[in-house]
């Protein structure tokens, strides 16, 4: 078991696109994604992306499997890994092809203490690739949709903040919410 130091905002790192991931089923990238999972669960996420350990690979994982410590309300997310993903917003419906987007609190495991009201597509579609190079193609909504979004925006250097409209709505998690128990970050 190892858990890597998570980069924190600031770090250029976190600010780069990161390079396609070309081999799969490898003894290397799963050791890397044994150490990102470990890392997850220590820091009690809903997610983590490469770059966030300094690993410039577009390889995001994510979910719990059961409601998480730190996002209790949501519902539970299938734990998944995702490479070389591609997100393609989608309309409500077919009759109505405008894109909805939904705004809910987020916050990342790299901006630690803090809270943001961020606005997200409420459907999207996601395709990309597993560990084994076997394709994944999900569409999905809600806070599975914004888990997603979330996470692959830190494969084109894109941290929440920069995603947010209403800055009256930044804060420490203690403060915006006290008396809450929320898990460490
Ligand atoms: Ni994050």
């Amino acid at each position: 078991m190892t858990v890597r130091a998570i980069l924190k905002m600031g770090d250029p790192r976190l600010l780069r696109v990161a390079k396609k991931v070309t081999e799969f089923d490898t003894d290397e990238l799963h050791l890397l994604l044994s150490d990102m999972l470990d890392t997850m669960v220590a820091a009690a996420g809903a997610g983590l992306a490469a770059p966030q350990i300094g690993v410039d690979l577009q390889l995001v994982i994510f979910g719990t499997g059961e409601p998480s410590a730190r996002y209790p309300d949501a519902p539970p997310l299938p734990r998944t890994v995702l490479i070389n993903p591609q997100v393609t917003p989608l309309s409500g419906s077919a009759d109505d092809p405008t894109l909805v987007e939904e705004e809910d609190w987020e916050g990342c495991l790299s901006v630690p203490g803090l809270r943001g009201w961020v606005p997200r597509y409420a459907r999207i579609r996601y395709t990309g690739m597993d560990q084994f190079g076997d394709p994944i193609d999900r569409t999905v909504q809600g806070f599975h949709a914004r888990v997603v979004q979330h996470e692959c925006d830190h494969l084109i250097g894109r941290l929440y903040p920069t995603r947010m409209r209403d800055f009256t709505r930044f804060g420490f998690t203690d403060v915006l919410f006290p008396g809450v128990e929320v898990a460490d970050e």
